[in-house]
């Protein structure tokens, strides 16, 4: 295999370069999804990969293909990539990572002249992070023939936006229709996100699956009432019986050991200092390795809500909007991820990811595994997030000797 090197340098300039569209103050991004940052850092995506000579194509969910050609136009291309949304208070290196180190290994093979077997590309999946339109992954997990389209551009923003009328407006409703775009396999870079790699002094995460996870909507309907002439006894508090929930959700997680349990929005109505909440709409994120242990906390919390409702006059309602079950990555894709580490000089360990990612769905449909570095303190979803330009280049490195050793495997195979 021909050693190429991919430039820190570049993939650093790329990632400062994109941060400023949507920078905070405090150093982050917030580049919603659909919204017109994103726009821009999608023309800026387009813009850069055609300059490479790429040919780039967009499907009816807004997930972008920058494609290099390869020997055989015949041969589905092997993909890389993660996504160009953020959280609120993201930082640079959530799934910007992830386009942009695959976006300097498709420049590194371009500048090197170097002719692989198969197409390659790199993926800007839509809506990855769920914060704007829920659940998260969606247009992977439409890629992937989990969710149906339709329901899928109809999911509506708080503000009733829909995904459908915010892809119009930023104009990338593209014409491909989401699924019918085969991959030979499929390579997601992206930060850790936690603090097992730092802590351990490795370099590489090679990750062999992701945990299970669950999302749901509450909401809980009291009774808006005057807050200064309302008895204590007589009030139905919807936002005392949601913020004695939340405490159920935690306590939940806190008994299962293992798992995670989070509420990250709650909105209150009708939002007044002088009147008793009537009505409260909140989300529930779970996550564990085992199904099982979720099992158990949806049904402590579903308890929960049973009682308190009773006791406070209240009407619950626990909607379970999205079930991820444990994915395991692609033996092959794995070994090639384990492979590129090693000719890279690189310290490694096996992770299972706590965090979601597209890799995941892509798997049902393609061979796929992740590569994760170290972020600093494990902090992600913050605008402090920060992964240096070396670890973030190791992370490239071990991407494009990936990429290739999977591309030297996959020309045996097809007798070449
Ligand atoms: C994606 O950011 C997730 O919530 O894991
Ligand atoms: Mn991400
Ligand atoms: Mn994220």
């Amino acid at each position: 295999m021909k050693n190429l090197s991919i430039d820190p340098e570049r993939l650093w300039d790329d990632l400062m370069a994109t941060a400023k569209i949507g920078a905070t103050p405090k150093g982050g991004i917030c580049r919603l999804t659909l919204t017109d940052l994103d726009r821009q850092v999608r023309d800026w995506f387009k813009a850069r990969t055609e300059a490479l000579g790429c040919t780039v194509t967009v499907d009816d969910m807004g997930t972008m293909f920058a494609r290099r050609k390869g020997q055989r136009a015949d041969v589905p291309p092997i993909a890389m990539g993660s996504h160009l949304d953020t959280q609120p208070t993201g930082g640079k290196f959530d799934g910007c990572l992830g386009v942009l180190a695959a976006l300097e290994a498709l420049r590194t093979l371009h500048l090197a002249g170097y002719e692989t077997f198969a197409p390659i590309e790199v993926v800007n999946w839509t809506n990855e992070e769920g914060s704007r339109f829920t659940p998260a992954l969606i247009a992977s997990g439409v890629f992937a023939g989990v969710f149906e389209r339709d329901w899928a551009v109809n999911r509506q923003d708080r503000s009733g936006e829909t995904f459908g009328a915010a892809l119009d407006k930023i104009g990338y409703r593209g014409p491909q229709k989401c699924g019918d775009h085969k991959l030979s396999a499929f390579f997601e870079v992206h930060i850790e996100q936690g603090p097992y790699l730092e802590e351990e002094g490795k370099q590489i995460g090679v990750v062999t699956g992701v945990q299970a996870m669950r999302w749901y909507e509450v909401t809980v309907v009291g009774q808006d009432s005057h807050a200064g002439t309302t008895p204590m006894p007589r009030r139905h508090d919807a936002l005392v019986g949601a913020a004695r929930l939340v405490e159920a959700v935690n306590a939940a997680a806190l008994r299962a050991k293992t798992a995670v349990g989070t509420v990250g929005l709650l909105e209150v109505k009708p939002g007044s200092p002088n009147v008793v909440p009537g009505e409260v709409y909140f989300t529930i994120d779970m996550r564990d390795p085992d199904p099982a242990v979720l099992d158990r906390m949806e049904a402590e919390v579903t308890a929960a809500a049973k009682k308190l409702g009773g006791e406070l006059g209240l009407q619950i309602a626990i909607k379970n909007i999205w079930t991820q079950p444990p994915t395991r990555f692609n033996a092959d894709c794995v070994a090639a991820v384990r492979e590129g580490a090693r000719v890279s000089g690189l310290s490694t360990r096996d992770m299972i990811s706590g965090a979601g990612h597209d890799a995941a769905y892509v798997s049902r449909v393609a061979p796929a595994s992740m590569i994760f570095v170290p972020c600093k303190d494990g902090i992600s979803h913050n605008e402090a997030e920060y992964s240096s330009k070396e670890q973030c280049a190791a992370g490239a490195q071990v991407l494009l000797q990936a990429v290739l050793d999977y591309d030297r495997r996959l020309a045996e195979r097809y007798g070449k």
